[in-house]
């Protein structure tokens, strides 16, 4: 392995740091999946993304007890036998009370509980051959991003005849329609995938994980529940609500912005921001659950149109390499991209600040105030005691170059409202690797949390 010199030429408030790494590939691996933010030339319209595009969503049912729904609904679509898809939500009694509800209602169930974090290529092919087998006619998601995302990759797969799902990575690469209904019910308050056309699943031969964005994925119908949400411990809600905030914080800002879904997405903010360390500190607090319930679907509703950003591609690789957390990779990326961002558009970061965070900025400058933003953010992980480097979580500086390509590769780049390239990324990633780059220092707590 050859030691290379990485210079990080001048962007941002990182520029003329260099490092040395082992090169883990001389030549960049190109999968040629990224759009980019090609300049635009003189032929072109004048405006860039001058039309939007809002993607459907599917029917939701909302509330306490909303999971007892499933049954009626399974009826309603025409199920006779569910394929339940999930990671088994040991200790939790949620699958045993979902089957019991099909059950009541006359649908059989054939139960998939092998799915993992960041979930894999062969876990939709082994939940794909029990759908085979079992003649199941219909799909139940019970869980977080990783069963959601998984029972989407099954009904993609079962579509096109049970081809790999590594040929859909990218967008809209299905040709043909889902045959089967699917439900999906969050038992997190963070993924939003139970009413998205996205999913996220590792390729494990190129430890890569893959964003798939096809309409053939989108579920029949969402049941968000806060009672479900309410089984969570305390850093899996921390976890996963920073995941709802990467959401709404990336489509607010997204140059794809669509103004439907800003109205979402700075409520979404609104909401994690006064509800999630309630959350966090008191699980079994029901205004915090339920609003966060509702934060997390606004913020999928928001990115589901107008995109994402940098911190999701980051978060993405080190799911795919490391298999961490998603919503804790997102955590530790959002400050830095965040001020990275802000002169790409520093009105709407002022606006994160003052409606989404209610930050008094009288008398600042625009830049001032959108600055506020990521010291909110940070104040907010703090509350929460989260992790502040990718150091402390296992990322190895070796891989920082393959991860960097990665991440810049991956179409969520889009939305980043500055331009962006592999070195940029590797910036973004050295920012936080050891050593934590932060505004806001927070007192030390006299108690070990
Ligand atoms: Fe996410």
């Amino acid at each position: 392995m050859a030691k290379q010199d990485y210079d990080i030429e001048g962007k941002g408030p990182y520029e003329g740091t260099s490092f040395e790494l082992d090169t883990v590939s001389p030549q960049a691996p190109s999968r040629g999946l990224h759009r980019g933010h090609p300049r635009m030339d003189i032929t072109e319209g004048k405006e860039q993304y001058a039309r939007k595009t809002v993607f459907p969503t599917p029917r939701m049912e909302f509330g306490w007890g909303a999971h007892e729904s499933v049954g009626e609904e399974a009826n309603a679509i025409g199920m006779d036998d569910a394929l339940i898809v999930t990671t088994g939500l040991e200790g939790t009694g949620i699958v045993d009370a979902v089957t019991d509800v099909l059950d009541e209602a006359g649908v059989g169930s054939h139960v998939y509980s092998d799915v993992t974090s960041n979930p894999k290529d062969f876990e939709v092919h082994e939940a794909y051959e029990l759908q085979q087998e079992s003649n199941a006619d219909g799909i139940v998601a019970v869980g977080g991003g990783s069963s959601i995302d998984c029972a989407k990759g099954v009904r993609l797969v079962e579509a096109h005849d049970g081809r790999d799902i590594t040929e859909f990575e990218g967008v809209e690469k299905g040709e043909n329609p889902s045959n089967l209904p699917m439900i999906a019910m969050s038992t997190t308050a963070g993924t939003g995938s139970e009413t998205t056309v996205y999913a996220v699943i590792s390729d494990t031969d190129e430890e890569y994980k893959m964003a798939l964005g096809d309409g053939g994925m989108l579920n029949t119908v969402a049941i968000i529940d806060p009672a479900l949400h309410r089984t969570m411990p305390p850093h899996l809600t921390a976890w996963t609500g920073m995941d709802a905030l990467t959401h709404a914080v990336e489509a607010y800002v997204s140059r794809m912005g669509v103004k439907s879904n800003r109205a979402m997405a700075i409520e979404a903010i609104r909401l994690v921001a006064e509800n999630l360390p309630q959350a966090y500190a008191n699980g079994n607090n029901e205004e915090a659950r339920e609003n966060m319930a509702w934060a997390q679907y606004l913020a999928a509703q928001a990115f589901n149109s107008a995109g994402l950003g940098i911190v999701h591609p980051m978060a993405h690789v080190l799911g795919g390499v490391y298999d961490l957390p998603h919503g804790l990779c997102n955590s530790i990326a959002l400050p830095a991209a965040m001020e990275f961002e802000v002169p790409g558009d520093p009105q709407l970061f002022k606006d994160i600040a003052e409606r989404g965070f209610s930050v008094d900025t009288s008398g600042m400058t625009t830049r001032d105030a959108a600055f506020k933003a990521v010291e909110e953010v940070e104040k907010l992980k703090a509350d929460l005691n989260i992790t502040q480097t990718w150091q402390e979580i296992g990322m190895q500086e070796d891989d920082l170059q393959k991860c960097s390509e990665y991440a810049f590769e991956d179409f969520c780049t889009e939305g980043t409202p500055r331009d962006l390239d592999p070195d940029t990324v590797g910036q973004l990633f050295m920012a936080n690797y050891d050593d934590p780059w932060i505004r806001y220092e927070p007192e030390p707590s006299r108690v070990s949390l």
